[in-house]
This record gives C-alpha cells, structure tokens and sequence, in this order.
C-alpha cells in the first residue's frame, strides 16, 4: 500500500495540529448553538471521528451517504444518495463535514437539499479543498488546507475502496489509477 504512493502530502502530525485548531474554532463558534455534525460516508469517517473529539461543546452527530466517483478518478457530477439522515434538522445548527472539496459537485448538491430542511443555520468544513477544480459555487466556512490538483489518498480518502486506512495524505504514483 505505502509503496503506491509517490510523496506524502500531509503528515499525521500536520493533519492533527490542524484538526485540534479547528476543533477550537468550532466550539468557540458553537458555544451557544445546538451543533448536529453531519458526515458525508465514506470519506469523511476518519476527518469526524477526530474533528468530533477536539469540539469541547455538545455535539451530536450523523451522517449521510451519497457517491459521485464510483471507481474512477473524476467525479461524474451525478450524485446519488444511498443513505439519508436519521435526524430532523430543523432545531440544529448543522454543520457538514468533508473530507475534500473538488469538483463541489457533492457539496453543492447536499447543502441544497440541507437548506430545504430549514435547519437552524448550516455551514461546511472541510479539511482539503481544491479550488482550481471548483465546478458548482459552495462557500467554506472551515477548512483545513489547500491542496494543488494531485489525486489524493489516505485518512479517509480512497481511490478504488483503497488507502483510507493510511494515517496521512499522500499522493498516488499516476501508474496506479491509469493501468
Ligand atoms: C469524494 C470525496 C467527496 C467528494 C468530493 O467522495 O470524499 O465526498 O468526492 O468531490 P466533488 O467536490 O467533486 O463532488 P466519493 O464520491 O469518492 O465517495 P467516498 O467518500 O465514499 O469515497
Ligand atoms: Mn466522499
Ligand atoms: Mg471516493
């Protein structure tokens, strides 16, 4: 597995310093609000289960599935949801939780479909963004870093059902998804 990736982008000890500073951010911001994290499936599992642990103020916490890349390496633009919230969202001050911000094709789509539900108030953060691959408009209210245009893999983030389980961000050799 480690010998498929080309560089490390992002070292544990990176990913970590910054998941604790926005873990601070979040519960100053959160104080006096009913925070619901909500999880995108799969990828953000990981980014969650630490962010959650660094938010100092209740919490509660959900998650929904929805998939636009299939196997491939870009996203279709098609998204499809797999698995709802169980939560109501209208007494929540909602806050979703990604792990990569791309085509925003994803993003887009959800914060729509959150915002029909009249929630409290909903924001987005994410821990990689990209911005040159920016396709549909999503505003960021927390994010972690920005990242160039390379096929990222590792806490949380696949390629093929692959790699979530790497403790960093590493960038795949281009020989693995274009054989
Ligand atoms: C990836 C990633 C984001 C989304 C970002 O999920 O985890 O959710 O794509 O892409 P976009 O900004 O271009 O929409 P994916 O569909 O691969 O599902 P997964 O989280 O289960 O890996
Ligand atoms: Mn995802
Ligand atoms: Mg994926």
């Amino acid at each position: 597995m480690k010998n498929d990736i080309e560089r490390i982008l992002l070292s544990k000890e990176e990913i970590d310093a910054k998941v604790a500073e926005l873990g601070r951010q979040i519960s100053r911001d959160y104080a006096d609000k009913n925070l619901l994290l909500v999880g995108v499936l799969k990828g953000s599992v990981v980014f969650m289960s630490d962010l959650l642990r660094q938010i100092t103020v209740p919490a509660a916490i959900d998650f929904m599935s929805v998939s636009s890349y299939g196997a491939g390496t870009q996203s279709s633009g098609v998204v499809k949801i797999i698995k709802d919230l169980d939560i109501p969202l209208e007494n929540y001050d909602l806050l979703i939780v990604e792990d990569i911000l791309d085509s925003g094709l994803t993003l887009h789509y959800i914060m729509e479909m959150m915002q029909s539900r009249n929630p409290r108030s909903i924001r987005l953060c994410t821990l990689l963004n990209k911005p040159e691959r920016r396709r549909a408009p999503v505003t960021v209210d927390y994010e972690g870093f920005q990242i160039p245009d390379e096929f990222v893999v590792g806490y949380g983030l696949d390629y093929a059902e692959k790699y979530r389980n790497l403790p960093y961000i590493g960038i795949l050799k281009p020989e693995i998804y274009s054989k």
